[in-house]
């Protein structure tokens, strides 16, 4: 079988799901506060440089893992469930079928261990002073 990366259509079709998720999550009160201080084009290159990767497409992360990045940071597990609803908004804006959405979030359901702080389903939390925000790309 293709490579599920070929199955939602390559780096292209990848970048412009990313693209629409940014502006979506931007837009969502529930997570917004928590990218107040983000570079967001690295943000939104480490995205799909992670989910090309993971996916099988020809591409090699090269951003902070998990657990480094959202340390500290006191993600509740609402927020993470506010942010899955948003991409399957996307995926569906996008017509990628169930199938496929299943098998993306098959590959990002066991990161949450390393995502998520607070067992709360509180969302809107603010981003803590002490987080340290990634530089941006040079
Ligand atoms: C499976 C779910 C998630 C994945 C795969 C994911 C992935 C990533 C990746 C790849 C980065 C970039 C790391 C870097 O720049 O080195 C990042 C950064 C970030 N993530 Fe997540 N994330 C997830 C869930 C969440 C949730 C639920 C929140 C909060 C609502 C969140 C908030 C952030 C923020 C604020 C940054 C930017 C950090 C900074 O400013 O340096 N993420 N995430």
């Amino acid at each position: 079988m293709a490579s599920l990366y070929e199955r939602l259509g390559g780096l292209d079709a990848i970048t412009a799901v990313v693209d629409s998720f940014s502006a979506r999550c931007a837009g969502d009160n529930r997570i917004n506060g928590k990218f107040a201080r983000t570079d967001i084009p690295r943000l939104q290159k480490m995205l799909v440089d992670q989910v090309c990767e993971a996916t099988g497409g020809p591409c090699t992360y090269s951003g902070r893992g998990m657990r480094e990045t959202h340390d500290g940071m006191g993600v509740t597990a609402g927020e993470f469930d506010a942010l899955v609803e948003d991409l399957v908004t996307t995926l569906d804006g996008f017509e990628v079928p169930k199938a496929e959405q299943d098998e993306l979030l098959g590959l990002l359901g066991p990161m949450r261990a390393d995502i998520v702080e607070v067992e709360s389903s509180e969302t809107g939390t603010p981003l803590p002073e002490t987080y340290q925000a990634a530089p941006a790309l040079t």
